[in-house]
């Protein structure tokens, strides 16, 4: 049966506000957006098709959202306009043409400047100060969260001189991905619900009733429009965002002005590329007309201003199927459980798989075979399941999923300690771990063994020619050439490169033993600790704590390596095979070993990146933010919101003068 256009439209602004309460009200949408904008875009076409049915309801008709009843209400000087989509090259370029045909002989220049995906806000300054925040609710009122901005230390409480009487800026409140992340861990342990995005964590945090929780949210601000500026004159966009920096707001990064819809073009094939690899999200490039005095005269039509818009990005988040979960072996015998999903395209590229991580990550999202999930690609990570579409399950749900208790490569037991987050198989001789060690023993950043990749590594062992790693070291030209994918020459080569891997420095040895716990950090310590293999697999559990700094669960996963009968049978081979297992030790190891430093603020007698640069030098980690891990945190002048978390967490602080006195002692300054 076919529903008449009546019906449908009616269907479509129903499924349209449901949607807009979620996203709105609840921060909490259970479509991804570019569903919604699809269902946006059916909308508008069969309004285009049936002028007749418009009603003054229709969300095309208004902004969606109401402002929350808790906060006060803020009628907006200016109404804050929303932006049409483009979803093609051939929507913008009939965007191009549309202004061209209104501006008749002018040639506009547009500015160009990635979409934050985060929430509007408008903040109000008078006489310099900040007097006003408020959200944009449905674009006419808003919520008044003056409170809430005033916790956001990017959102500036003075102004800059010279500042007018009254100044209006527009922008995002947006949040890192990475703090994202951590918002939700956090969440999580104190059992509430994770956000679902980013943008969700933003507007979540924003709109609290309680100041003293937002002040506690990583909230971050972009300022992209000037509202208002009493008795200044500025003719362009650009100019007026170079006021707004001068005035002491953050402004939307990489703003570029070009000349023609062919050179916008190019500047959002570059955003595209890069933004998977920004810090924050962007969902699309806004294109504006750079000359305030042909915005007017291009004006408004309904919500949107004519002479902008937004071109949308392909989703990076997207909604299919989980179809089964498999688990894979790693090469410390970890058991990794992945969905395997209905394939679905996110981003440019088709996703089938996405990581499970562990059985507490698979009961927390609660994720089952057959569950509606939203699927998400971030950086050049593994895609990752957001969360599952519990709405979507049907009476009958599917079972919980738990890990198997046997090893689905060699049958043997799958044990998790108490404490640990993963789960591992047990055995000392499963296959499927063998050649996981034999990819990692030869790779890059092990013993570099050029020629020997993941493909050579399951071939080498499934033929039975690898039964642990030193076996490598006895393979033969012809046994190589009796395998059909080599030839007299690559297996010649493969022979060589895996002789020369003896000559490798024991720290990579050791990184390549595929130790729980031991990469590259903890390898070189170790090395320059002991000086060799046999010192190492002798030292007890308080030698390695108190010469290295590693921590307990580090140093008992090396004790528990080298009491294993096959592992000391491993060593000596490898001795006899001819491998260095043994190195200078460094006197006294490294200075700073196992001491982790985070710098904040600027320093007046080094750069960042230099003190950094020395401090690594006596063996000390860098981190990025303020952890329980941290043992000192340097600062500078101006520091950041670091120096609170130390604060907070007493970690200790060293002042510039302490530094130096430090770097001096280890002759680093
Ligand atoms: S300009 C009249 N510039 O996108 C022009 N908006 O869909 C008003 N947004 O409500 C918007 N980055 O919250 C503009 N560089 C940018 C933006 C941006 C993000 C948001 C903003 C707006 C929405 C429009």
């Amino acid at each position: 049966m076919n529903a008449g256009p009546a019906e449908q439209l009616e269907e479509l602004r129903r499924q349209l506000a449901f949607h807009n309460y979620r996203y709105y009200v609840l921060d909490d949408p259970v479509i991804t957006d570019a569903e919604y904008d699809r269902l946006y875009q059916r909308l508008q076409e069969l309004e285009a098709a049936h002028p007749e049915l418009i009603t003054p309801d229709s969300p095309t008709q208004r902004v969606g959202g109401t402002a929350a009843s808790d906060f006060a209400r803020v009628r907006h000087t200016i109404p804050m306009l929303s932006l049409s989509n483009a979803f093609s090259r051939d929507e913008l370029e009939a965007f191009g043409r549309r202004v061209q045909r209104i501006l008749g002989d002018i040639d506009p220049d547009f500015s160009v400047e990635p979409k934050i995906d985060g929430l509007a806000v408008t903040l109000h300054y008078e006489r310099g100060v900040f007097r006003l925040g408020a959200t944009r609710g449905d674009g006419e009122v808003g919520e008044d969260v003056t409170a809430n901005l005033r916790t956001v230390r990017s959102v500036p409480s003075r102004l800059q001189p010279p500042f007018p009487p009254y100044l209006e800026a527009r922008g995002e409140v947006y949040m890192w991905r990475r703090d994202f992340e951590r918002l939700n861990e956090q969440r999580l342990e104190q059992g509430e619900s994770p956000f679902a995005n980013p943008r969700n964590a933003a507007a979540g945090s924003l709109r609290q009733l309680d100041p003293g929780v937002t002040a506690g949210r990583p909230l971050r601000l972009f300022i992209y429009q000037l509202g208002g500026a009493g008795g200044v004159s500025l003719d362009t966009h650009t100019e007026s965002l170079t006021y707004l920096r001068e005035r002491g707001f953050p402004i939307v990064p990489d703003v570029r002005l070009v000349h023609c819809i062919d050179e916008a073009w190019l500047v959002i094939q570059a955003w595209e590329a890069k933004r998977l690899s920004l810090p924050f999200d962007i969902d699309g490039v806004v294109l504006k007309v750079n000359r305030l005095s042909l915005q007017q005269e291009l004006g408004t039509v309904g919500r949107d201003p004519r002479w902008a818009i937004a071109y949308k990005f392909a989703p990076s988040q997207a909604t299919t199927t989980v179809v089964d979960i498999e688990v894979t072996v790693g090469r410390t015998g970890s058991i990794n459980p992945t969905a395997v999903l209905q394939p679905v395209e996110i981003a440019g590229v088709t996703v089938s798989r996405a990581t499970l991580h562990n059985q507490d990550e698979i009961d927390r999202k609660d994720v089952r075979i057959g569950d509606t999930v939203i699927v998400q690609r971030a950086g050049d990570v593994i895609p990752e399941i957001v969360r599952v579409v519990v709405e979507h399950r049907s009476a009958s749900e599917p079972p919980r999923w738990f890990l198997p208790t046997l090893c689905p490569s060699c049958g043997s037991p799958i044990v998790r300690e108490p404490g640990d987050a993963i789960a591992y198989c047990v055995s000392s001789d499963c296959p499927a771990q063998l050649e996981e060690r034999i990819i990692h023993f030869a790779s890059r950043d092990a013993m570099d063994i050029e020629g020997l990749g993941e493909q050579v590594a399951r071939v080498l062992v499934r033929r039975g020619l690898a039964r642990s790693v030193a076996d490598l070291y006895r393979l033969t030209k012809e046994q190589l050439v009796a395998l059909d994918r080599f030839g007299e020459k690559s297996a010649e080569n493969l022979v060589a490169a895996i002789a020369a891997s003896k000559e490798r420095p024991l720290e990579r040895l050791l990184v390549a033993l595929s130790i729980r716990h031991v990469g590259a950090k903890w390898a070189e310590v170790f090395a320059h600790t002991f000086g060799s293999l046999r010192a190492i697999g002798r030292a007890t559990l308080e030698e390695l704590t108190t010469t290295t700094g590693a921590g307990p669960v580090v140093c008992q996963s090396v004790r528990d390596f080298f009491a294993q009968p096959h592992n000391q049978a491993l060593v000596d081979e490898l001795e006899r095979l001819g491998l260095r297992i043994t190195q200078d030790r460094v006197i006294g190891a490294l200075p700073l070993a196992g001491e982790e430093f985070v710098v904040t603020g600027r320093l007046s007698r080094l750069t960042r990146s230099e003190a950094e640069e020395r401090l690594k030098r006596l063996g000390a980690r860098i981190g990025n933010t303020v952890t329980k891990k941290t043992t000192h945190v340097v600062v500078g002048e101006e520091p950041g919101s670091k120096l609170s978390k130390a604060q907070k967490l007493g970690t200790p602080l060293l002042a510039e003068d302490g530094l130096m006195a430090l770097l001096e002692r280890h002759g680093a300054a």
